[in-house]
């Protein structure tokens, strides 16, 4: 049933043609659309608090214009017919737009950052959301402990202890909305703290760089090479936090190295400072062991960052912190200030998900279908561009490409789109400083196409990039 918002001036009188009137000026500008079931007059009467009468009246009126369908046993509807002013309904840019509004995308998307959407499972979900549904208590669905409800917190501490070596307990577990919340949390704390600077990897994730230029905080951009951070040029920064992706660096798919992990953890405790490690894509492994986090290492100078987003959905905005006990404690009073917490349904979903072994089941298969696209994407990369070096295979859900040297970076880019592949160029990762020096290269999202469709679209690739190199 709709709720509708329709304002009534009970001074100017004739309460049914204002009615009617704001049904169709809702039809016109979009809000209401074709085959939306209306209130019953009941209880569009009780809502607007005017007589039935007058609502029967609106509603008669719309039906002999045709804005409405009346049927019995189906309630009242918009009327196919009806249709919204052109204006108002036309999609910008022209493109083709989905049922839920948001643009469709181009026939090879290869946009990194999105696991297999289609794959979510959704039965599963609705089970374990269904259980929870049914056994919670009535109490459970007032506001809940901002820090996350107890039974997921403890859930992830044994999740995170068992597949990433973390050293975990529930109270050093803060539930957050993806990694970006808990980044962002963690920044304002820092501020707050007298941080001045953040270090952060060069390149690095254009999605979070936004969070870190307006957290008040002056950007300091470390260098990565083949081990990944440049600890030594960290050590020079001044600065006493860093944002890490150890287990495969966003985007090179760089490993941080032993030798280096142990320099990070020495230079963390030689300034008395903080890691932020994202743990973003690190159910993915292909080739090679898992790496156990850092925070395993040094948990009382490493905050874990992980969420659902690439495991699941980032749909579901669920993440989580794992912190020292008193950073634990300032992330959850941050939460308590700011939003009172995350949905609670979601929150004892994943913990049903977690606890039934749905997660671990899930995560299973999609390790062999992401390998398998793996293989197929690397595979037609060596076969249609074959001048291109592609790094960051042996984990996660995208590939690191550097383009042959000449290509302009954005010209692949739009000619790949006009193939109809939609690529993403990774010069706006790279600060501004080593942009201009960076090689032109591509981050491509694999997670979503099936092989034959990532062995097309490396096809239509390679006929962009030789053309972008004027070949
Ligand atoms: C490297 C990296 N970490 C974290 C995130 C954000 O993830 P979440 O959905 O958990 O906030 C992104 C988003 O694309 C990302 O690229």
């Amino acid at each position: 049933m709709t709720d509708i918002h329709l304002p009534l001036d009970r001074s100017a009188g004739r309460l049914a043609a204002q009615i009617a009137a704001g049904f169709r000026a809702a039809v016109r500008s979009g809000r209401l659309t074709a085959g939306t079931r209306l209130p019953s007059s009941r209880d569009l009467a009780r809502d607007l608090d005017v007589s039935r009468g007058v609502v029967v009246a609106a509603y008669e009126q719309l039906t002999a214009e045709g804005f409405l369908i009346a049927r019995r046993g189906d309630g009242t509807r918009i009327a196919p017919l009806a249709r919204p002013d052109e204006a108002a309904a036309r999609p910008r840019q022209g493109a083709p737009v989905r049922p839920d509004g948001a643009p469709a995308p181009l026939p090879y998307d290869l946009t990194p950052g999105r696991p297999d959407l289609a794959a979510f499972p959704r039965e599963r979900w609705i089970a374990a959301a269904r259980a929870a549904l049914r056994t919670l208590p009535n109490d459970a669905l007032g506001y809940p402990d901002a820090a996350g409800v107890p039974a997921l917190r403890a859930e992830l501490a044994g999740y995170l202890g068992r597949v990433r070596a973390a050293h975990a307990d529930p109270a050093r577990v803060v539930v957050m909305n993806g990694v970006a919340h808990g980044l962002s949390a963690l920044l304002a704390m820092l501020r707050d703290a007298g941080h001045r600077e953040l270090a952060v990897e060069d390149p690095t994730s254009a999605r979070q760089l936004p969070m870190m230029e307006t957290a008040g905080l002056r950007l300091a951009r470390v260098p990565v090479d083949a081990e990944g951070l440049d600890v030594a040029a960290l050590a020079r920064s001044g600065a006493r936090a860093v944002l890490v992706t150890p287990a495969h660096q966003y985007p090179t798919g760089v490993v941080l190295s032993p030798a280096r992990r142990a320099e990070l953890i020495a230079w963390v405790r030689d300034v008395d400072g903080l890691i932020l490690e994202d743990d973003y894509d690190a159910e993915f492994r292909y080739d090679r062991d898992p790496v156990g986090c850092l925070q395993g290492v040094d948990p009382d100078r490493v905050v874990l960052l992980g969420s659902v987003s690439k495991s699941l959905a980032p749909a579901l905005r669920l993440g989580w912190a794992v912190a020292p006990p008193s950073v634990a404690g300032r992330l959850g009073e941050h939460r308590a200030r700011t939003d009172l917490g995350a949905p609670v349904l979601e929150q004892h979903a994943l913990t049903e998900f977690l606890r039934g072994g749905g997660y671990d089941r899930h995560l299973r298969t999609m390790r062999r279908r992401y390998r398998a696209r793996r293989d197929a994407l690397a595979g037609a990369l060596a076969a249609h561009l074959p001048d291109a070096r592609v790094h960051g295979v042996s984990a996660g859900i995208h590939l690191y490409v550097e383009l042959p040297a000449g290509c302009d970076e954005d010209e692949v880019v739009a000619r790949a789109a006009r193939e109809g592949v939609a690529v993403t160029g990774a010069r706006s990762l790279w600060s501004p400083g080593r942009a201009a020096a960076a090689p032109p290269a591509l981050v491509l999202g694999y997670a979503g196409l099936s092989e034959t469709r990532l062995v097309k679209a490396a096809e239509l690739l390679g006929q962009a990039v030789t053309h972008g190199a004027g070949g």
